[in-house]
């Protein structure tokens, strides 16, 4: 069983980062084998537009990090999915990996994934609360639902704003490797 987490903030080892590795750790603690991939490490270029993969291709034009996410996506039983709210909506690098995500569905906007993966989002934020959290987790399972991706649970946190607020929020870090350990079944 393979669990994966994307954490797309830019701050190397920031609140989403680390609520991210909080699931990876009671993933592995019920055996998962875990892999921890930050967008802010990789080159990820957004989407062009080209229409590469829906003309006779089966992925995309752009050979940048993501042909290799490409597979890591593809062999994962789990996505942990980390994103901070920025203007009440995802950051930059978010959304780059979102629409590359296109590549991976057919003309027909069926999927080239594997269908039944789950898919964890995790979310954390400053002063904003639910009413902005709660969009972006419905907006996510979206995206994922293209993929045929199971729902395998939420967790968000507001008041983060240092990098190391999350440690203030120790029920949160529980909640987050509690289900972690639940995702194997
Ligand atoms: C450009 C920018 C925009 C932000 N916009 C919001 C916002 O609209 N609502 C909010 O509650 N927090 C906002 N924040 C705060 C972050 O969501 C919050 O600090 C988050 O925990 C950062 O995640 P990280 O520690 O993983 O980088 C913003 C932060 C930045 C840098």
């Amino acid at each position: 069983m393979k669990v994966i987490g994307i954490a797309a903030s830019p701050r190397q080892g920031g609140n989403s980062q680390k609520l991210v590795e909080c699931v990876l750790a009671g993933a592995e603690d019920a055996g998962a084998e875990t892999e921890l991939i930050r967008l802010g490490d990789r080159n990820i270029h957004p989407c062009i537009a080209c229409g590469y993969c829906k003309s006779g291709h089966d992925t995309c034009a752009q050979k940048d990090d993501m042909v290799a996410l490409y597979e890591t996506i593809r062999a994962a039983d789990v996505i942990v999915f980390g994103a901070p709210i920025y203007f009440a909506r995802l950051n930059a690098q978010a959304y780059s990996l979102i629409d590359r995500l296109y590549a991976m569905l057919n003309p027909d906007f069926s999927s080239r994934l594997p269908a039944g993966k789950k898919i964890v989002i995790v979310l954390t934020c400053g002063s904003g609360d639910l009413s902005v959290a709660a969009p972006m987790y419905a907006y996510l399972k979206m995206v994922f639902g293209f993929f045929h991706c199971m729902d395998g649970g939420f967790i968000w946190q507001n008041q983060l704003f240092a990098p190391a607020d999350l440690e203030k929020f120790p029920d949160e870090i529980a909640k987050a490797k509690a289900l972690g350990r639940t995702l194997l079944g």
